[in-house]
Formats: structure tokens, sequence, C-alpha cells
């Protein structure tokens, strides 16, 4: 029967029918949930085949859509047929108990498993299928779920063999091979009518969606185009457990070819001339021929650490597309397919433009101007959300993005048929509109093709682990760069790679990047750096050694995704906060992890300053004093310096005596006895002393605790300044200090004479720390943001097991757990521990002598400097020579094979790769506390300075996390810096 019949009508009561049609009607109407139902409903005798039975695809999907539109009286209960095909032995009542266990409950489970005919036969051959038993009427439903390495071409040869084929009869077809079209003589497959091609992951409502969204809304419809969208994201993933159903070798072609395309085509189509058949096709196919083909260097591929097998294929892909049409030229389509990851969902994102002349109008807000955002889940659950730009009431202006939902669930009936099951019924019913048609699965062979090949070939494939979100950091570095409209890979595509590696000496290959290193504005110098060919850590190596366990531990523990880093940068404004907070100490119960010390400096230098000053730099390897003469409007000129390396026992273990003794006799070497030149006024001090230290002035303060290893007695609460003014007494020289800094408070000031927008002081050396000029107050704050996560406070801090052991066996353990990860004093160090820890799992060195004549080496703690591990990274010489050189002279091992080398310099690159990421979060977390546009950091430090790779990667997790401040260096930060404090505090404004 057919019909349309109204919901509002009244729900009779079930028991006055006997089971006919108006019973059946009722019960689909309800079960289908809409308010009519389909105006075609019409219930034919129908026979399915479900051609490989037992596979989990059938299992999961076919099976149990064929129960549920059975049980909702869409397909004629009594004169339908239903047979099950497969290679395994089953009799047909055994295979329906395997059946039944393996549907879900309900009253007419059994019923319907009882209605199945097994039978055991080889689908490629026509013989075998024709015992197939015979409809009772002329349409047969055959559903194709047979494994990829089963032809398709030779199944539809075979199926043309059968006498159950005649105009009528259909496949229904999951996962569409590539060879069966390339097949020379196509006369024997399948006629392009008879053939269901399904998008799995798809059903009509989605697409149904999607398209009265875009075609349907007077607010939608005009801007959805290249003017008004930045970027396009297609998020597709499976959780482990549904990963099942979908083999490696053909998981990435299904899900892009069949899905994805799918999407990409209803997204991108212009406006088809009608909703339906083949109208809709047409468009989609129109819009595909213009997708360019996928580019190696625009993808990035990834394995799930569960997939060990000898030859793995890739179970994750990232992959730009552009579609070379008036709508969408220069438009990023980003598609990231993955499997073993944490969730099962489709979605699709369209990132709008900022509106025009928006930046201009609220450009106090900085990066809280975001862009509007539709967010399309396509499953599980049918959502879709728009963020919109709003103000947060209250006494400012404060922008945020709102984000209103269109919950189509809640709108829906209490039940929403399964995407598969529309699409079984379209089939049945002969509706094409929803099934991809030969001309649209050539073109997606087509543009996916390359990324294919290159799926199954490459041995760079990046590893991600399972239960992931969003699978390897590569990928996260591709999709930021590409949706911040960063032209070209930040990492260098594997020809690149290979071509600096097989470059002859590794200095001359690196001395250009060496140079560059010198240059002071970092925009954008990591594109090309041959160092950063892989931030995923390890995949070189691990791709060819994945059983290799600790070497994966190391991998895992040393890894920091996006995610992590958000957090973790959320983490860092609540500390910062809260430190300010407890200041003011009522206002905070517990004691903050950083510091937000007061520094008294409000007045930084502005280019007036005159006169002649001395800069003391204490805190690092070296105790350095220079004075500096300043004029006016010009730029500081340096008189004189020296410069002594600071004895261990002034660090450790000695008094205060000793230490400030030996600053008073290197201040002698400079200033003498006598004050400045004509001897008549004593010398004036601007004292860098880089601990953390509670300001009582300006001149002026305690140390509150050692930082960096150093543990000399007798200076901890004691007040500085007092401290070294006696030792010049003692050594009978003049001089009053003007001003007692932090080594990042002299950074900041030392470029802030020049540069008005400078309003942050980085130090990456020895230890780390950072200091701003407060916008509020316009008093500059020490952060001391090496203590972030200290006592374990901070559970975003990722710290491993070889953290904890450093920390534990450090002077002053559970504090300064974020230098410890992070600063030159540490880094070497935990490179030497993983290399240990991998040698002891016999994973590293094994046919190398680990020598023990040498007085130090990889057994000894701290053994391992820290510029190594730029020394190591700079090797890109074939034979790893420069590695190899290390090893012995500086670790002791002898006789290490190339691999090894490449391990160790994974090792160094994972650490410092780490090291780069937590810099970053913290340095956005205080550019995003003074919101100000165009603030600009001063850094200065070893590992920033003179580290092959450290400043490319944090230049590059600074553009993933989308934080745009410019990096400029500050070189002499606390030597300069503390004279031009001095000197503007002698400034009478
Ligand atoms: C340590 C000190 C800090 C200093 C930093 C860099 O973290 O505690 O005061 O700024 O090292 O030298």
């Amino acid at each position: 029967m057919a019909g349309a019949l109204d919901v509002s009508e009244n729900l009779m009561s079930l028991s006055h029918f006997s089971e006919n049609d108006s019973v059946k009607t009722v019960l689909a109407r309800r079960s289908w949930g809409s308010s009519r139902i389909p105006r075609d409903f019409d219930v034919e005798a129908i026979m399915f085949v479900v051609l490989g039975a037992v596979s989990e695809r059938a299992l999961q999907r076919i099976f149990p859509s064929l129960q549920r539109l059975y049980e909702s009286f869409l397909i004629d209960q009594t004169k339908s047929v239903f047979v099950a095909v497969g290679l395994d032995n089953f009799k047909t009542d055994v295979f329906r108990v395997f059946l039944e266990e393996r549907l879900p409950p309900s009253s007419k489970r059994r019923e319907f498993v009882n209605k199945f005919t097994y039978v055991r036969a080889d689908c490629t051959k026509g013989t075998e299928l024709s015992k197939l038993p015979p409809s009772s009427g002329d349409r047969t439903l055959f559903f194709y779920s047979l494994p990829p390495s089963i032809r398709q071409d030779a199944v539809m040869r075979a199926l043309n063999e059968t006498p159950l084929m005649n105009s009528w009869t259909r496949l229904v077809l999951q996962g569409s091979d590539p060879q069966t079209y390339n097949v020379r003589d196509s006369t024997f497959l399948l006629s392009e009518e008879k053939l269901f091609r399904i998008d799995p992951f798809a059903g009509s409502d989605a697409t149904r969606r999607l398209v009265a969204l875009r075609f349907g809304n007077r607010i939608l419809e005009p801007t959805w185009n290249r003017n008004h969208v930045r970027s396009v994201l297609f998020d597709f993933s499976l959780d482990v457990s549904a990963s099942k159903a979908y083999p490696d070798e053909t998981f990435l072609r299904d899900v892009f070819v069949d899905h994805i395309f799918s999407l990409i085509a209803l997204v991108a189509m212009e406006r088809p001339a009608s909703r339906f058949g083949d109208d809709v096709r047409d468009a989609k196919a129109e819009v595909l021929k213009a997708i360019q083909t996928a580019k190696p260097e625009r993808m990035v591929l990834g394995r799930s650490s569960i997939n060990n097998h000898s030859h793995p294929t890739s179970t994750f892909a990232t992959v730009v597309f552009d579609i070379d049409t008036n709508r969408w030229r220069g438009v990023p389509f980003i598609c990231r397919v993955g499997k073993n990851m944490d969730r099962t969902r489709s979605e699709v994102k369209l990132l709008f433009r900022t509106a025009a002349g928006a930046d201009a109008l609220w450009r106090d807000q900085g990066a809280a101007l975001k862009e509007n955002e539709l967010r399309i889940r396509v499953f599980p659950s049918e959502s879709a959300t728009l963020d919109l730009v709003s103000n947060v009431p209250g006494l400012d202006t404060q922008l945020k993005n709102q984000r209103s939902t269109l919950d189509f669930l809640s709108q829906a009936a209490p039940y929403v048929p399964d995407p598969f099951e529309r699409l079984i019924y379209d089939a049945m019913r002969g509706r094409r509109a929803n099934f991809v048609r030969k001309d649209a699965l050539l073109e997606a062979f087509r543009a996916i093709e390359p990324a294919l090949a290159h799926a199954t070939s490459t041995t760079v494939v990046h590893l991600y682990s399972v239960g992931d979100r969003t699978g390897p950091l590569a990928s996260d570095d591709l999709i930021s760069r590409t949706v911040t409209g960063g032209s070209g890979p930040s990492s260098p595509s594997l020809s690149s790679l290979s071509a600096a590696a097989s470059s002859s000496s590794p200095l001359k290959a690196t001395s250009p990047q060496m140079q560059s290193i010198q240059t002071h504005v970092m925009h954008h110098h990591h594109r090309d750096c041959p160092w950063l060919a892989n931030t995923d850590i390890g995949s070189e190596v691990w791709s060819h050694a994945t059983d290799f366990s600790a070497a994966r531990e190391m991998q895992l523990s040393l890894r920091l995704n996006f995610d992590q880093m958000r957090l973790l940068l959320l983490a860092f404004v609540r500390e910062m906060d809260a430190g300010i907070k407890s200041r003011n100490k009522s206002e905070c119960a517990e004691a903050p992890t950083i510091k937000m010390l007061e520094t008294f400096v409000t007045k930084l230098p502005n280019g007036t300053e005159e006169g002649s000053f001395y800069g003391l730099d204490l805190g690092g390897t070296n105790f350095r004093v220079v004075r500096f003469e300043l004029v006016r409007g010009q730029a500081a000129k340096k008189v004189q310096e020296v410069s002594y390396r600071i004895p261990d026992d002034c660090k450790h273990g000695s008094t205060s005596d000793v230490l400030f003794d030996f600053t008073a006799d290197c201040v002698a070497q400079v200033a003498g006895g006598k004050g400045d030149d004509d001897g008549s006024s004593p010398a004036v001090f601007g004292f860098t002393f880089s601990f953390p230290t509670l300001q009582e002035t300006l001149s002026t303060g305690r140390l509150i605790t050692w930082t960096k290893g150093w543990t000399t007695h007798g200076v901890v609460n004691e007040e500085i300044s007092g401290l070294f003014k006696a030792a010049l007494v003692r050594k009978g020289i003049r001089g009053e200090v003007a001003a007692l800094i932090n080594d990042t408070v002299g950074t900041l000031a030392a470029r802030a004479r020049d540069n008005h927008d400078v309003r942050v002081g980085v130090i990456l050396g020895t230890g780390t720390n950072a200091a701003f000029q407060d916008p509020s107050t316009g008093s500059v704050v020490n952060t001391e943001w090496g203590g972030f996560g200290s006592f374990y406070k901070v559970p975003a801090l990722p710290m491993n097991v070889v953290d904890r052991e450093i920390d534990k066996e450090s002077p002053n353990p559970q504090e300064q757990l974020f230098e410890k990860m992070i600063s030159g004093y540490y880094l070497g160090e935990i490179c030497r521990r993983w290399l240990w820890r991998l040698y002891e799992a016999k994973e590293l060195w094994q046919s190398a002598t680990i020598r023990d004549d040498v007085a130090i080496g990889v057994r000894d703690a701290f053994s391992f400097d820290s510029r190594f591990t730029s020394d190591v990274e700079m090797d890109l010489s074939e034979g790893l020579d420069l590695i190899r050189d290390i090893e012995e002279r500086v670790l002791g091992v002898a006789g290490s094979s190339v691999m090894d080398r490449l391990m160790v310099r994974e090792v160094c690159r994972a650490v410092v790769e780490r090291a780069a990421r937590l810099t970053a979060c913290a340095i956005a977390a205080v550019v995003h506390r003074i919101n100000l546009p165009g603030t600009v950091v001063a850094v200065d430090g070893s590992l920033f300075e003179a580290h092959a790779s450290f400043k490319q990667r944090l230049v590059r997790a600074l553009d993933l996390l989308e934080c745009h401040c410019a990096l400029v260096l500050s070189k002499d930060g606390s030597g300069l810096g503390a004279a031009l404090v001095a000197a503007a505090a002698s400034r009478k404004d």
C-alpha cells in the first residue's frame, strides 16, 4: 500500500487491529518518527542476500539494520527471503544461533534470524552463486561485505552469471575497489544502475541536513564561499572498538572515497537543479572534478601504535585539498581521518573570516576576537553549532564567542533511524541521490590516489597513541599552519630531508642556519629548517622499530600534543592569577606555583639616560662585570667587560662570604678601588641576581630560595645588596647598588630602550623565567615561571618517569618543576637518562662498548651538557659522524651503529621539541595576560641564542597556539639591562 498519514491522527490502540497494513503503517510511522510516513511506503517481497555474512561489517551494520527494518514492518515479513553467504562451513541452524547472539535483543529477533538460510559459496564463482535459493519474486538485493583481498570485479562477473540477475537486481556496495574500474573488459561488470555505492557513515539525513542548511538559509547561502569562509575541516575518527570493522589495508581509501569526498561534495557543490536523483549527483560530480590531487607535502600519515605488523599501513591521514572553482579557490579543505582514536565521530567545520573592520573596532580585545565557526556533526549524534561573537555582560567590553546549538535530536521523534538503515531503505526504493555515482567515485580516486600510494609505501609515518584525540603532532602542525594561512610546510618534505642528510659536511650544511640564528626578529624562519624534519618524535626511527617498547615509552612520555598545550596554557594563566592574588594573602589560601614577584621597576629605559653605569651579572655560568657609557638618544656604549667562570665551590657547599668575595674580586678588576673615572664619586651598579628574590625596594631584596642547582649557605632569606656591599667594603671598593634586578627584568629593559612594544623579557638559558610590564600598574613583575607546577600541584604539567627521577635527586626536590623540564641546566641530563634507559632495555648500543675507563661518561649524572643536544641535532651527515664523535668523547660509547646514532638524535629532538612546546605555552600565557596588540618578547639565553633548533621549534609552537608575538634577541640583557635600569632609576621624570 502507499499513502501519507498525519501523525496528529489518533494513536489507536493497536490491540484493535489484526496484523494488517494499517497496523504496519502506524508502527512504521511510529518507529521512523517522521510526521508523515514515506510517501511511497510500500512493502514488496524482496530477497536479501548478504555476501560475506560473518564479516564484522555485516554483523555490525547490515544485519542489525535489516533487523530494524524488518521489525518496523518496512520489509515484508512473510514473503521476503533472507540469505547469508560465506566461506565458513555453517549449517543454517548453527548460523542462526551465531547470528542471534550477535544481534540486539528484541521480541522479534529469533523470528528474524530464523528467516535466514546460510549458503556456503565462493562469491567469485558464478557456478557457486547459482546455489542460492530462488527468489520469491523478481527482486534481489545483494549486500557486498567481502574482505579487501577479494576482487570486486570478479564478484560482479559471478553475479552476472546467476539466474537472479534481472533488470531490478541491485548491489549495495560499501568500499569501492579502484581495480574494478580499471579492468580492461568492463562488459562483465554490473551496470551502473544496479550499483548502490554506500557512504556508510552518512545516511540521507546528514546529507539532507547539509543541503537544507546551505541552500535554505538566507544568512548562510550568500556567505558560503571564499570571500567569507577561511577554511573547511573534515574530521573523521573511529574509536578502538569501532575500528575493528575496518581493515587497515582499505581503511583510508574507504573513508576518503566513500565518506569524506561525499561530504566535500555536499559542502562544495553548486546548487543542484533539484533535490532529487541525478540532479544532486550531477552537482556533486561536477565539483569533485575541480578537486586538486593531493600533494605529499600537504599530507601527514600516521600509524597508531596498536598497529604492529611487519609491513603496517597507515591508519591515519591528514590531507589538505584545494578546489579550483570560483567559489572555493584559495580555501583549504582539510581532511583528518583516523582509526583507533579516542572517539567515533564525523564532523565538518567551516571557519569564517573575521567581520570586515572588526579588528579596528575592538583593537583592545586582541585574541578575543575569534572567527565564526559552523560545526556540523554527521555522526554519532547529528547536530550543528554556530559560534557568534558577542559581548560578556559587565562594566567593560569583553568579547566572547557564544555557541548556539541547533539540536536536531531533541526536535526529532523518539526514534531516528540509523543512517545505514535509511540507505538500505533507499536502495529498496531505488532512490539514488544518496549513493555515490561512478564519475564521482573516479574523481575521488584520482584526488586521493597519491596519498594512498604514499600511505602504503613510505616509511616516514608518524606514530600516535591508541586513543589519541587528534593523531600525530605533525598533523596538528599541518592543520594549524594551514588554518593560520602559513605558506607551505614547516617540516620539510621527505625529499628536502634526505637532501639535507646527504650533504657531506654537517658544519658546511648548517652554517647558514647558524647565521640566521643571529637574526633578531623571529618570524617564520623555521619554515626551512632541516632540523625540524619531524615534529612527531622519533617517527623515522620508530617506524622501523615498531617493537621497541622502551623507545615507544620515551616517545609517548615526551610528546605534548595540541590539546595538552592548550590545557597547560590555561593552567599557566590560572597560576599567574593566583600568584598576583597571593600578594594579598587573604585572597589566596594556598601558595601559588608562579610567584609573580614585585620588582619595584616602574621606569624602563627610554633613551634619555646619561652617565656611566656598571652592570653585574650573577646567576649563570659566569660572573660578568660590564661598564657602559650612556649618552642621551644614542645606543649604549660598552667600555669595559670582564667575565669569570664561577668556581663550583662558590655555588655549592661554601658560604655567602666566599661567593660575594669572589664577586667583589672580579669587580675590583674593572672598578678598582675607585668610583668613576676621576675617582670623586662611587661606582653605580645595576646588579642582576638571577634567582627568586623578594624585593624590598628597587635596590634591595632577599633570596627566597636557590634554584638551578645552587646551594651556597647563608644566602637564603638574606638581603643580597647588603651581602655584596659588605664584600666590596672588605675589598676596599666604593660603590652603590642602584638597582637589584632579576635577569629577566634586565632582558626586558635592554630591548625596551629602543622598542616600546617590548613588554616581556624571557630567559632561556641555564634556567628559565620571564618578567613583564603589567599594563594595569606600569610596574614590572618577575613571574618566576620556573616554579610552575611545583609540589606536583598542577596536573596538566606532564612529568614523566625521567623528570621525576631528576627532580627527586635534585637539591630542591618538588620545586622548579617546569624549569627542570626546559632549561639548559637539565636538558642534557634528561637526554642522558633516556639514552641510558634505552641502553638498559637493550634497545640502544647493543653492539657498542660502554667504556668504563673514562673519567666521566653516559653512566654519570650531568655528563651530557645541554649544548651537545644542539650538536647532535646539527648532524645531518649520512654517517652521523658528529654524533659518533660525541658518543665517544662525551659519553664514552664506542662502536655504535648508524641506527644507534639515529636514535640518539631522536632522543635529543624529542626532548628539545617538548621543551620548546612547554616554553611556548608559558610565553603565550604571559602575552595573553598582557593582552595588548603587537607585544614583542625579548629573549636572552644560550638555549635561544645558540641552540640549533630550539628557537625555530619555539616559534612554530607559538604559531600552533596562535600566539602571534614577535621574539627578539636581547643580547646581554643581564649586563646592559641592569646598567640601564640603574640609569633609568636616576632619571628625573
Ligand atoms: C631561575 C631563577 C630565576 C632566573 C632564571 C633564569 O629560574 O629562579 O630567577 O630568572 O633561573 O636565569
